[in-house]
Order: C-alpha cells, then structure tokens, then sequence
C-alpha cells in the first residue's frame, strides 16, 4: 500500500578525492578515474501524494534551481514510477542547502534524494542497488548519490565499487558567490588539450586509472597520506576560468589545511583537515580571508540518502 503521509530524505553531498580524466567519447562524456566520498552536507526532499507531479524548491541558491521537468528530482520521480507502473502523482520539496553549480553534486543527491523518497512512499520494494543502477540515466553522479559511502567510479562515473575507509576525515568546503557550468568545464579541458596538440579523444588515450596511493591512504585511514595523494585534473582549467578560485585555494592552505582542492567541475574548493577542531580554525580563517561566500564544516564517508 502506499503511504499516504509525506516522506522525507536528507541527501548528502560529495567530493571527488580524485578526478582524472581520460578521453572524450562518441557519446560526449569523457572516461573518469573518480574517487567519491558522500560527505556530511545534505539536501532535504520531501515528497507528497498530490493530483500530479510538481516541485518546488527553498533554501539556498533556490532561485537557480529549475521547478520544471528538467529538475533531476523530477525526472527522478517520472524515471521510477515509469518503471514500477507506478503514476508519478507526487509533491517534491527540495531544502537546499548545498551549492548550486558547485560540483558536489547538489543535484545528483536532490534526484538520489528523490528516488529513496518516492520509493518509501509508494513502498515499491525497489532496492538500493536497484535504485542506484537505474538512476545512472538521470546523470553520471546520481549512482554514487544513491549509495554514499566512498566508491570508486569508473566510465563516466556511474560504474561503481564500493572502497574500505579507514577513518572519518574532516573537510571544510568554501561556496563561491558563483557557479561553474560542469559541461563548460570539460570542453574548456578538451580546448585546452587541443592546443598544446595533446591526444583529447577516448580513441587517443588510455583509459585513466586510480591511483594505487590515493587508495593506500583511504584504506590505512591516514590524512596526512590522503592529501598527498588529492587529485582533480579540472582544477587547472576551472581557476583558468574562475581565477579568484586560486585565491581562495590559497587562504585555506594558509589556514592549515593539509590539502585544497576543486570539488569535481568547481566551483567550489574543498579542504582536508587533520582533525574537527582544525576544520573549524580553516572555516573561520576562510570567511576571514574573504575569498568566499559561505563555508560548510563536513566529514566523510556518510552513508547515502536517509528517511527521516
Ligand atoms: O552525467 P551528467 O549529466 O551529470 O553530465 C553533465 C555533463 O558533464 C555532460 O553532458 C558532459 O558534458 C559532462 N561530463 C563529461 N564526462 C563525464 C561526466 C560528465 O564530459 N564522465
């Protein structure tokens, strides 16, 4: 029977603790080598039996969120009710509180958070798994949404495979006071391969591989380890394309972070700290610096999409 009370999901983030990027496909994604871990900053979204399908979005940066069928959410909702004969007469409120165009993946965890939800509410019996590997047409990211954790992911990120952790590792992350476009990113990646003559299509390159350190460190639950081996191969493209994000870069490595990255296409940066308490010293000096909008103290892994 489904229910016929609202349900309600908190959805959480994620950072790329490795972004490599292979070649350009005949299908237009590129080939990743991407190390996710689902951190502690969530989205929440709430669905209602309703006539039809509509949405509505509050919170942060909610003025930039489509309410149309474009939304991922929406699609999400259409997606699995489609596929359990179900009819997507549903409400769908989404909470922001991660960054719109922020690359970590805010919108993947609204339709991740989507799914779980609409699932619980017309109680399919669709699992997790089931859940994860038919919302990877909703988007390269929304697989890993729907699982947490950490995972590797290859393809175009929707093939996954859950990793070990050895530790909770703590992050501040700086929200620009602008987005960034992901497919504006990767092309601007693509040009900039292009001319310095570098090989760009997924024919010329090997297919990129993860990095046997970075997982070393994830596993042994080591920091000091873990921000030595940080990677994102958009990183230098994306402040060619933002240039204040290396000033932000900059303040929180001033600050004592043991590393500072791009969350995935940007635009926000992520930095690893060696404790709680050091992440919140970082936060301060990052809001003190100026060099961004708003921060986000979080830790990881956390496990995907949870009912509240
Ligand atoms: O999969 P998703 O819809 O999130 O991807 C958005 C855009 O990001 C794609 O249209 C593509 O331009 C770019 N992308 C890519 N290679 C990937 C994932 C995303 O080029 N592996």
């Amino acid at each position: 029977m489904p229910r016929t009370r609202s349900v309600t999901v908190r959805a959480p983030a994620k950072v790329n603790l490795q972004l490599s990027v292979g070649g350009l496909r005949e299908d237009g994604f590129h080939e990743l080598a991407n190390v996710y871990l689902a951190v502690s900053g969530y989205d929440e979204i709430t669905a209602t039996p309703a006539d039809r399908l509509s949405l509505t979005v509050s919170g942060a940066g909610a003025e930039r969120v489509p309410t149309d069928e474009s939304n991922l959410a929406a699609r999400a909702a259409m997606l699995l009710a489609k596929h359990s004969g179900a009819e997507p007469n549903v409400r769908i409120h989404i909470t922001k509180h991660l960054p719109v165009a922020g690359g970590m993946a805010g919108g993947s965890a609204d339709a991740a958070g989507a799914l779980v939800a609409c699932e619980a509410l017309w109680n399919l019996g669709v699992t997790r798994a089931e859940l994860a590997s038919l919302s990877a047409e909703l988007g390269s990211d929304v697989p890993f949404s729907v699982l947490g954790g950490a995972a590797l992911g290859l393809g175009r990120g929707e093939q996954l495979t859950p990793l070990d952790c050895g530790a909770t590792y703590h992050w501040v992350f700086a929200i620009a006071g602008f987005g960034l476009s992901t497919p504006a990113v990767y092309a601007a990646q693509d040009r900039h391969r292009q001319e310095a003559e570098l090989p760009f299509t997924a024919a010329d390159m090997p297919v990129p591989q993860p990095s046997a350190q970075l997982l070393d460190a994830l596993a042994a639950g080591d920091p000091q380890a873990l921000a030595a081996s940080l990677s994102n191969d958009l990183e230098s493209v994306a402040t060619a394309m933002q240039p204040d994000l290396a000033k932000t870069l900059a303040a929180g490595r001033a600050s004592g972070a043991l590393a500072g990255m791009l969350c995935g296409t940007g635009a926000t940066t992520g930095f690893l700290a060696a404790d709680a308490g050091a992440a919140e010293h970082i936060a301060e000096q990052l809001m003190a610096s100026g060099t961004c909008s708003s921060t986000l103290v979080a830790h990881g892994p956390v496990p995907g999409p949870v009912l509240l």
